[in-house]
């Protein structure tokens, strides 16, 4: 199986203070890995270091067995993977279709894989509403479009932070199928969440942080059957 993302040993810090202490972690083509954790346990740190938006003190970062740490975040863009922000970065002054058509970038090979019609196809809520603009967007929508915006870019790699966040139960089922959906369009994802029930059914594997050090990784399923390690670092 190829390997699309590897973390090494990565330690990051802000100003004086480290956040994470020697992580690594892997994501296989086609595959989706739970990035699981409690609040603070540095999930986004770990995902803003790959997606070059953060300095990394030491270890490493493999795309496709390239190291692409030090590389700007937006070449790491350019080589395939898109960062999915917790809090949903859209331009509330434009129209849905405009946040979308101003996303548009061509893949690593000069792919064109997602045309602005499979966009919709892929989240049917947003076609109805492609002439709204993104700041009377409800929450869920707004996360809906900011996953569109990051498909207008022809990613390899998707990472997607704390996508069901604050979302009532209806939409959190939605995000639910969207990610199935792209799961199903052959995309590498790599999914962050505080939620480990969320990740059953859609995860393959599981990593678990905890104080910015890997703590667990392996199947999903392995991690749902493991009490300890559920009750010690998830609150479940
Ligand atoms: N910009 C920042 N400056 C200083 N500390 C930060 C910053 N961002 C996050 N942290 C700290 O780093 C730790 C990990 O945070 P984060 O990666 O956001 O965790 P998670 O996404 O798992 O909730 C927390 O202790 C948080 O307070
Ligand atoms: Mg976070």
């Amino acid at each position: 199986m190829s390997e699309m993302l590897r973390v090494h040993q990565l330690e990051v810090l802000y100003d004086t203070s480290q956040v994470l202490f020697g992580l690594s972690l892997h994501l296989n083509a086609g595959e989706t890995l739970a990035l699981l954790g409690r609040n603070g346990a540095g999930k986004s740190t770990t995902m803003k270091a790959m997606a070059g938006m953060i300095a990394s003190r030491s270890g490493d970062i493999l795309m496709q067995d390239r190291s692409i740490k030090g590389m700007p975040a937006h070449l790491i863009a350019r080589a395939g993977l898109a960062y999915v922000p917790e809090d949903r970065q859209i331009f509330s002054e434009l129209s849905v279709e405009d946040n979308l058509d101003i996303a548009f970038k061509r893949g690593p090979s000069g792919e064109d894989h997602w045309p602005i019609e499979r966009v919709y196809e892929m989240l049917p809520l947003l076609k109805p509403l492609r002439k709204r603009l993104g700041g009377l967007l409800s929450g869920g929508e707004q996360q809906m479009l900011t996953v569109g915006r990051a498909l207008m870019g022809n990613p390899r790699i998707l990472l997607l932070d704390e996508p069901s966040e604050g979302l009532a139960p209806i939409m959190v089922q939605k995000i639910g199928e969207l990610i199935q959906s792209l799961k199903a369009t052959g995309t590498s994802i790599v999914l962050a969440e505080q939620n480990l029930h969320f990740c059953l059914g859609l995860a393959d594997r599981a990593v678990v942080i905890d104080k910015g050090s890997d703590v667990f990784t392996g199947s999903i399923e392995a991690l749902n059957a493991d009490a300890q390690i559920k009750q010690r670092y998830l609150s479940v």
